[in-house]
């Protein structure tokens, strides 16, 4: 650990040495990436947060020319260059990421000048700030904002429907009752009601999507609600060779939470998974504890804990993938296409976050993140 201490004397070159730590200690805390070019553009430092947005290392940044390191970033080569010719303070919070870590990791970058004491231009410093999780936030807000929409005109459009809905199921019922046992319009009538009980499930699934019911908070042991429904789920897929795997992380603590609402979020999860794959596949359900997840920019860091749902199943194309939270989007021919929407419904309301990932051939993963203190 490196102490300075003012007012102790030291040799001045170790002082200067001390200095030196002292100034890198500092510049490596920086929880942003910084990184400083030199004014013939070469990079002369690269803190550990630079490393990581950027995918550089420190020993392959030092020295390196920004504009041959970073040929892909041209935003970022054009705002330091800038700088530099110009000597002002650039910022760019909304255009710019980097894409040499595989990924692509949006940042909030300022470009400051370097001046000396006898204010000559020596270089730029660079500060980056990932935002991915302030993206996916906003994207999560948007989304929210869709789905309450929608929601509240399927509500009314549902209360509408209950009604008559009721009126021919009774008429139905008394038909059943008129008939024979023989006579084919039995049948017919068995239909009618059959088919208006499925559109009554419909619509009370619609009505209980739009009008909130109090979560029924408790201490809720997220292995048991997974370890349940997996056993369930093996037993109804005996007859498919369908892998189920599980990685879970023994140190999660119980979550206080409402445990039917969970309960249903990860059936339908499963479900979807099971549905998805053909006569094989393999299932896997992970859980992890997120340290220091921020959820927001002025929230304080909150511990999250993620569990994914994943399937090596056909996949979702890109284009179905912003649309499969939407009421009633379904490619299965006896789906309702509320099952998402519902599981959308239930993480913001234990205000947490859901994002599906999807390879097209090669499977999807469903990532469920959930505060571990409310
Ligand atoms: N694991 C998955 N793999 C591939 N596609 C999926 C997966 N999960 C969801 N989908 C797609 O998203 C759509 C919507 O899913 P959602 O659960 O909302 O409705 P559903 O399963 O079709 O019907 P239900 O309301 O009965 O659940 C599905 O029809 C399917 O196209
Ligand atoms: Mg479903």
């Amino acid at each position: 650990m490196l102490r300075i201490q003012p007012g102790v004397n030291m040799q001045s070159e170790q002082q200067q040495k001390y200095r030196d730590d002292y100034y890198a200690t500092v510049i490596d805390s920086v929880g942003d990436g910084v990184i400083v070019v030199g004014s013939n553009g070469r990079i002369t430092l690269c803190n550990p947060a630079a490393e990581q947005i950027t995918g550089f290392s420190q020993r392959q940044a030092k020295g390196a020319e920004f504009d041959k390191l970073f040929s892909l970033e041209t935003t970022l080569v054009e705002m330091l260059t800038k700088t530099m010719r110009t000597g002002i303070t650039i910022s760019d919070h909304e255009n710019v990421v980097v894409r040499s870590t595989g990924k692509i990791t949006p940042v909030a970058v300022t470009c400051y000048p370097l001046v000396e004491g006898s204010g000559e231009n020596i270089g730029a410093i660079l500060t980056l700030k990932d935002i991915t999780y302030i993206r996916e936030l906003e994207a999560a807000v948007r989304q929210a904002d869709r789905l309450s929409t929608l929601g509240t005109l399927a509500a009314g459009l549902a209360h509408e429907v209950k009604n008559p809905l009721g009126g021919i199921k009774g008429a139905a019922q008394l038909l059943e009752r008129e008939f024979s046992p023989e006579s084919e319009m039995l049948e017919y009538t068995r239909v009618v009601i059959r088919e208006t009980e499925r559109i009554d499930h419909i619509i009370r699934e619609l009505l209980e999507l739009a009008s909130p019911r109090a979560l029924q908070i408790g201490p809720v042991n997220l292995h048991r609600i997974l370890g349940d429904i997996l056993l369930l789920q093996k037993q109804a897929v005996v007859d498919r060779q369908i892998a189920f795997v599980q990685h879970l992380d023994p140190s999660i603590p119980e979550i206080m939470a409402d445990y039917e609402m969970l309960t249903r979020l990860f059936l339908n999860l499963i479900c979807n998974a099971i549905d998805a794959m053909g006569v094989d596949g393999r299932l896997t359900v992970t859980s992890r504890v997120l340290s220091d997840y921020r959820m927001t920019q002025n929230q304080r860091n909150s511990r999250m804990v993620a569990i994914e749902v994943a399937d090596d199943g056909p996949g979702i194309p890109p284009e179905d993938l912003e649309n499969i939270w939407t009421p009633f989007f379904t490619t299965k021919s006896g789906g309702t296409g509320l099952g998402l929407t519902i599981c959308h419904k239930i993480v913001s309301e234990h205000r947490g976050m859901i994002k599906a990932e999807s390879d097209p051939g090669h499977g999807t993963k469903f990532t469920v993140l959930l505060p571990l203190v409310r």
